[in-house]
């Protein structure tokens, strides 16, 4: 499932720079990777997997979602609740990368008051 949504999006990718007529110097390869790179978007993957639960802003408290703009947690807790999951909050372990979690506990920084 990752791997097919890795490949849709570098399909995508592709498709989208297809057209481009010209512009095929070596720089092309490098561009991709900055953009696949910038694909770790804490904010994207908030709004995609926790503000069902803990709202655009954080506050939502939705089956009982911690007040994420008023947690004490270091970003290494809160990289272990999001890894690991806490009673009823799910474990995003198998669903997101390492990476992927630590860009969305960085996020969940931004939303403190
Ligand atoms: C199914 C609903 C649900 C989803 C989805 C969810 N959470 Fe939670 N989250 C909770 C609940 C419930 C708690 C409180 C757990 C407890 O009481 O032990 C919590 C707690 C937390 C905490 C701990 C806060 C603290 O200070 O103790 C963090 C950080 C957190 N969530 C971040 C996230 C992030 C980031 C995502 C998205 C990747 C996410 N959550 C998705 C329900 C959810």
């Amino acid at each position: 499932m990752k791997q097919f949504f890795i490949y849709a999006l570098v399909g995508l990718f592709l498709t989208a720079c297809g057209g481009d007529p010209g512009d095929g110097g070596k720089g092309d390869k490098k561009d991709i990777k900055k953009k696949v790179a910038k694909k770790v978007d804490g904010k994207k993957i908030y709004r995609q997997y926790c503000v069902t639960c803990h709202g655009v802003n954080g506050d939502m408290g939705a089956s009982g979602a911690f007040d994420l703009t008023t947690s004490k947690l270091t970003l290494d807790e809160k990289i272990a609740v999001i890894t690991n999951g806490r009673n009823t909050m799910t474990p995003f372990k198998g669903l997101l990368s390492d990476a992927k979690i630590k860009a969305v506990a960085e996020f969940s920084e931004t939303l403190k008051k």
